[in-house]
Order: C-alpha cells, then sequence, then structure tokens
C-alpha cells in the first residue's frame, strides 16, 4: 500500500509537466520513475518467471530434468551389466527396469545368466523411494539401471553404440487407468511419444534388437465376450490408458511391417505381487486396512461383481522369459527392411478372475485385521467390470502356465509388505 501512494506521485503522463517545473523537483521525479520503472519489470519477470511451474505441469514430471551419462567408467558399467554370462545367452536392455515388473524380470534374466542394462526415469508418479530400493536390490545381483527417459534418442543411441543388445524388454510406462485424467500428457509422453522414439532407435541399430513390450489387457475396454481372446476386438478402450496402449499395437505392426522389426506385445492382466506398485487395490487396500483407514470396494451396475483375474509377478516373469526365447531375430539392418519378421501379441492372465470382494477377505485373513468396507458405485472413469484372460494362446506358443492362485500371491505380498514398511523402512504414504 505504500508503494501505491508513491506511485500514485508519478504524473500519468509527461504532457501534464508543466515547462516551468523547478529543477531539482523535475530531476527527482525522473529518478522516481526510473526506479518504480525498475520495482514494476522486475515484478513482472518474477510472475512470468513462476507461473509456469504451477500452471503447466511437466508431462513425465521428470523430462526437463537432464541426467548425467557418458564417460568411460559409466560406458564400463553399462557394457559389464550388460554382459552375457552363458554360451548363447541374450544381452537384454530392460526398460522400466525400476518398476515392479521390470525389477523381477532384470532380476530373472540375470540370474540365468543373460546379460541385463536397465533404463528408468523414476519419476514420481508413485513414491520414488521405493523405485530407488528396488534398483538397489538390482545393482546388489549385479544389474545396473541407468537413470533416463527412453524419449533421450541420444542415451539410447549411445547405450546401443556400447552394447548390441539382442533383446529389448520394454516395461517403461506411464501406468494407472484413473490418474490419465489429471496428468493425459505424461500417457502420451511415455506410452507413444517414448515407444516410438524407443522404436526409433531399435529400427536403425545394427543388430536390429528383437522387441518384447508390455501392452494391458485393458485394451479389451468395453468388449463383454469373456475370456478374452487375442481375436476379440480391441477398438474401445474405455480410458486413455487403454488408448495409448492399443496404439502402441499399431504402433508396433507399423515398424514389424516397414522395417522388419521383430515384436511381441504381452497383455499383462492385473499384476501383483512383492515389490509391487502402491496405486494398485491390492496394495493400498493392505495399506488402509493396517491403518484402520476405510476402503472403498466397487461394484457394477444392479450390484454386479466387479473382478480380475489377478496374476502373480513369478508367473508374469516367466510369461516375459517364455516371449524372449521364443522371439525371432528381426530381419532388418541399416534401418532397412530384409523380409517379414515376427509380430505377435498373447494375453498373460491367470484365467481365475477373483472379486474384488473375496480379495479383501483374503487381505483380512493375512493381516489379521477386519476392514472398514465402504461398497461404491463403479465410476465410468477408466476401469471395467471384470477381466478375464484366455491364455491358450501363450501356452502353446510361449509354454506359459500360471501355477500360484491369489491366495498363495497374496500371503507372499503381505509377508513382503510387512517386512518392507515395519522392518524400519519408512511408512507408505
Ligand atoms: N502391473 C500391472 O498390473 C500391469 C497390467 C497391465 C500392463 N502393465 C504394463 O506393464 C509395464 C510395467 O508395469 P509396472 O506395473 O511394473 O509399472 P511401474 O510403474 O512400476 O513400472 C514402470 C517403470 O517405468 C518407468 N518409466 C515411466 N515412464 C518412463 C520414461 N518415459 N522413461 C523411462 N522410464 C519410464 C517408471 O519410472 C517405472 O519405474 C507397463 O508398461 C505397464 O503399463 C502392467
Ligand atoms: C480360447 O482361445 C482359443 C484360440 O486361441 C480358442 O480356440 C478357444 O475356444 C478359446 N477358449 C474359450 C473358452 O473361449
Amino acid at each position: 500500500m505504500k508503494q501505491m501512494s508513491h506511485l500514485d506521485d508519478i504524473p500519468s503522463t509527461p504532457g501534464k509537466f508543466k515547462p516551468y517545473f523547478h529543477r531539482t523537483r523535475w530531476q527527482s521525479s525522473v529518478a522516481k520513475l526510473a526506479f518504480w520503472s525498475l520495482v514494476f519489470v522486475g515484478l513482472i519477470f518474477i510472475f512470468f518467471y513462476r507461473s509456469p511451474v504451477s500452471s503447466n505441469p511437466d508431462p513425465s514430471r521428470r523430462s526437463l530434468r537432464t541426467y548425467s551419462w557418458g564417460g568411460p567408467a559409466w560406458e564400463k558399467r553399462v557394457r559389464s551389466s550388460a554382459r552375457v554370462r552363458t554360451r548363447r545367452g541374450f544381452s537384454v536392455l530392460v526398460t522400466g527396469a525400476a518398476g515392479f515388473v521390470g525389477t523381477h524380470v532384470s532380476a530373472a534374466l540375470k540370474r540365468r545368466g543373460d546379460g541385463v542394462l536397465g533404463l528408468d526415469n523414476f519419476n514420481d508418479y508413485y513414491d520414488p523411494s521405493l523405485k530407488r530400493a528396488r534398483q538397489a536390490l538390482l545393482e546388489r545381483s549385479g544389474v545396473f539401471v541407468v537413470e533416463g527417459d527412453i524419449n533421450d534418442a541420444a542415451l539410447l543411441k549411445k547405450l546401443f553404440e556400447v552394447v548390441p543388445f539382442t533383446h529389448v524388454m520394454h516395461l517403461a510406462a506411464q501406468a494407472g487407468v484413473r490418474y490419465a485424467m489429471e496428468n493425459p500428457s505424461s500417457y502420451v509422453h511415455s506410452n507413444i511419444a517414448g515407444f516410438v522414439n524407443l522404436l526409433e532407435v531399435c529400427k536403425s541399430a545394427n543388430p536390429q534388437p528383437a522387441i518384447v513390450w508390455a501392452s494391458s489387457s485393458s485394451v479389451y475396454g468395453l468388449n463383454t465376450r469373456v475370456p478374452f481372446s487375442e481375436k476379440d476386438r480391441t477398438d474401445q478402450p474405455a480410458s486413455l490408458y487403454a488408448a495409448t496402449k492399443k496404439a502402441g499395437e499399431e504402433i508396433a505392426h507399423t515398424y514389424n511391417h516397414i522395417y522388419g522389426l521383430s515384436l511381441t506385445g504381452l497383455r499383462f492382466f492385473t499384476v501383483y505381487g512383492p515389490w509391487g506398485r502402491p496405486d494398485m487395490a491390492y496394495f493400498f487396500f493392505t495399506r488402509d486396512i493396517l491403518k484402520g483407514k476405510a476402503i472403498s470396494i466397487f461394484e457394477g451396475v444392479n450390484h454386479g461383481t466387479v473382478a480380475r483375474d489377478f496374476t502373480y509377478i513369478d508367473d508374469i516373469v516367466k510369461g516375459c522369459l517364455g516371449a524372449l526365447d521364443t522371439a525371432e531375430k528381426s530381419t532388418g539392418s541399416g534401418g532397412k527392411k530384409r523380409g517379414a519378421a515376427q509380430l505377435r501379441v498373447f494375453n498373460l492372465g491367470n484365467t481365475s478372475p477373483v472379486p474384488v470382494t473375496d480379495l479383501v477377505t483374503i487381505l483380512e485373513r493375512l493381516l489379521k485385521v477386519k476392514a472398514k468396507r465402504n461398497i461404491m458405485k463403479l465410476p465410468r472413469n477408466g476401469d471395467v467390470q471384470f477381466t478375464h484372460a484366455n491364455i491358450s494362446s501363450a501356452q502353446r506358443e510361449l509354454g506359459y502356465k500360471p501355477t500360484t492362485n491369489l491366495q498363495t500371491g497374496l500371503k507372499k505380498f503381505a509377508r513382503w509388505y510387512l517386512g518392507y514398511y515395519n522392518g524400519g523402512k519408512k511408512a507408505a504414504s
């Protein structure tokens, strides 16, 4: 307010200056004008400098960050992590390696002697400290996880220069169905732009790697035929997440067709287990039940059951390894197609849908705490009422055969959860 009164002292237009204005007063007015103009410009500068931060969230929440990579020591780490330790082993680039599925797949590949290099941007879609803990786990088994974005073409090219990867296991993505309404561009950034960037680098690599990547059961969308079979229609996505995964399947077709890249898409069905994702129901139900907080359980129209074909992580890992083992080589070289290449898509589910109310009952028994249940109508914002995989195709071609039921798998999850969050680690937030 004091400033305003000062500003009021300045004549609004120069024309109002009187020619016979007292000399020293005139000079002090110019000085005042200059001073307050400077303050004003400064305020404008501060305003424009600060406003984009709040009004324009970074799509990946991290994409503007530059990561440091490169140099002889870094290259040595990359090479050593990707080194194959068995005859006819693979060297695999695993994107999303600090993620739930990525961590398990990387560890399993490393265990059997394949070379593995991880890549992850450690974004904060969910608690990054969990990603860091998974990274530490991988480091202990000899897997280096490079911090970087799949949209960084220079980084990807460098990685392929250092290591002639035979395979890419592409698991980096923006996951989650409901978050798409909050941050739609993060889905475009990672699931579409990032995927295209990765394929561009793969098609130019020499040799071209074979690529196995994660699509999703969500591509079945509003499809009502059960169990879901790969031949069913997938042109009615119920969420932007599903739409970007479906787009990925079409983009995969294009790169296979034009450049001879060998591509296998895996439609995962609700994967759960130790080191899982805090944004998924089984995980936050566990957290809230233990806290004594009420949980929301959705029901369909006419009190219809909401059910999921929950698939245990170890079964998914076997499916991923089966897909890598049966992937044929890409046929192109130097960015040119030399012949037809393999293009596949498989359901990886458990073939036994379980109502979400049963999931809660199992958790109550395992945690020895009664849940406060809040029954709510399933909102129409992306979640479908029912998923059920027909896995006969993966069974036939990948030797995929899930063996863990929900009861057994959740027991392992609960044991991990209690150890991780009560064993000195900070509470899940
Ligand atoms: N878990 C499930 O139930 C499920 C179901 C269907 C499909 N999927 C798919 O499986 C894959 C793995 O899922 P998850 O459950 O392990 O998820 P996750 O979020 O735990 O793992 C994904 C990882 O990718 C990283 N990432 C995201 N965008 C990136 C980018 N632009 N550059 C580099 N890294 C990036 C994240 O930091 C994260 O660590 C995803 O493609 C997901 O869409 C998962
Ligand atoms: C599952 O899919 C296969 C084709 O892969 C089909 O022959 C079979 O009938 C399907 N099973 C069911 C129960 O729909």
